[in-house]
């Protein structure tokens, strides 16, 4: 693999640092993951030379029997997958994805709700820095300050006050389950669209270890390269026995032609142009891979490593947010150990450990500094760590954060970081 990029010296040496990096550090950053090489293969291939703007079927190119049927594999494994009625695999990213979904439900000024971007929401959940927080007018709900979980007597209270015409569940950076079935009673409650963005937790929903938003939910998003272990990019599903998602009074039987016709449309023509074939076939041949009952083995170990990483670290006096997880992360408010996010993300850097700083809920320092990090499974587990290994990583994690400014045993650590990522060989072939 990769023999021709040798003529350009200049990227080899970056793809050959880079590769290094992912194989000798240990990533624990909540929303990556290391793809099969069959999804790298994928994502590598001549499909990228091919514009098919449209749907199969129906392109505005000639040339694209091909790519029809790897866009309708995909299509069909991500229904399969999730027991969805409607899928669309060409949002670019997951940003994209939530971009065509607001602006199918929503007009510019438009009320919503979604979790607060400084207790875990995203971005694109209504923060004023991003389109979702300009275009429309967007409320945060938050957690309860004790508990700092979801409290759903104060967002039906919010939802009663604010009338939003949507509601968005899912987060970047909460660890525990989301009862969809509540936010369902108080979305009607108010006439509000319900959606659901599982971007983190989607292959541990799809192998069942979580509550299913599908169920629920009018429409729900997804990335497909975090716990669904696919390469970078976006999706939209709609579950089974949605009536008229968008309120839309029509035959029944018109009912997936219609969400068809105005959801693809927002996704093509209305916010991007021509779809990223190479990416298209990639995705499904991830969604190939988590059908199997191996995947299933692999969701399940990674909530078994994040529960494990989570005591381990509450023994050592780490104060985990809500007191542990249900999912794939856990948030680890650091004020008790007198060092900020960001100087815990340089020195766990520093030691090999890669980890992202990340605000606690009622964060008081800013989103430069914050006063936690975010710390995720999915990428060890797909390397064969298991709760064993997470012990381990645990003490590496206490040694550091106990000696964050002590250059000589950031050195040690990093020498047994590599020792430990040395016994979970990741892509060797590429050696
Ligand atoms: C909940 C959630 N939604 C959407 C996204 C955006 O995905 P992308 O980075 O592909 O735009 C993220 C990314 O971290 C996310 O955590």
């Amino acid at each position: 693999m990769y023999n021709s990029l040798k003529n350009d010296k200049e990227i080899f040496e970056v793809l050959n640092l880079e590769t290094k990096r992912q194989q000798e550090n240990l990533e624990l950053i909540a929303s990556e993951n290391f793809v099969s090489t069959a999804v790298l293969e994928a994502a590598g291939t001549v499909l990228t030379n091919k514009y098919a703007e449209g749907y199969p079927g129906k392109r505005y190119y000639g040339g694209c029997e091909f790519v029809d049927m790897a866009e309708d594999l995909a299509r069909e494994r991500l229904k399969k997958l999730f027991n969805a009625e409607y899928a669309n695999v060409q949002p670019h990213s997951g940003s994209q994805a939530n971009m065509a979904v607001l602006m199918t439900f929503l007009k510019p000024g438009d009320k919503f709700l979604g979790l607060s971007l400084a207790h875990g929401g995203h971005l694109t959940h209504g923060s004023p820095v991003n389109f979702s927080g300009t275009l429309y007018q967007a409320v945060g709900y938050t957690l309860n300050p004790e508990t700092k979980t979801l409290e759903y007597n104060l967002i039906e209270d919010l939802a009663k006050k604010e009338k939003p015409k949507l509601i968005i569940t899912g987060a970047s950076a909460y660890s525990r389950e989301w009862d969809y079935s509540k936010f369902r009673q108080i979305a009607d409650s108010v006439g509000a669209f319900l959606m659901c963005d599982m971007a983190h937790p989607a292959g541990l929903i799809a192998k069942g270890f979580l509550n299913n938003p599908l169920e629920y939910c009018d429409i729900v998003t997804s990335t497909t390269h975090k716990t669904l272990r696919g390469p970078r990019g976006g999706i939209i599903l709609v579950g089974k026995d949605k009536e008229n998602p968008f309120g839309i009074k029509t035959p029944k039987g018109d009912r997936i032609k219609l969400m068809s016709e105005v959801l693809d449309g927002m996704v093509m023509p209305g916010i991007q142009g021509g779809p990223l074939m190479h990416i298209i076939m990639a995705k499904a041949v991830a969604f190939n891979e988590a059908l199997q009952d191996s995947f299933k083995v692999y969701a399940g170990q990674v909530i078994k490593n994040a529960k494990a990483l989570s005591e381990k670290l509450l023994k050592f006096g780490f104060d985990i947010v809500s007191g542990g997880t249900d999912n794939h992360l856990l948030l680890i408010d650091l004020n008790n150990k007198s060092v900020t996010g960001k100087q815990a993300e340089i020195s766990l850097g520093k030691a090999g450990i890669t980890v992202n700083k990340n605000m606690i809920p009622f964060d008081q320092r800013s989103p430069f500094v914050t006063s936690g990090i975010r710390i995720g499974t999915p990428a060890a587990t797909t390397r064969g760590m298991k709760e064993n290994e997470m012990a381990l990583i645990a003490e590496l994690i206490n040694k550091t954060i106990s000696n964050f400014e002590n250059e000589k045993i950031l050195e040690e650590v990093k020498a047994e970081v590599k020792d430990l990522c040395s016994k979970f060989p990741l892509y060797s072939q590429l050696n």
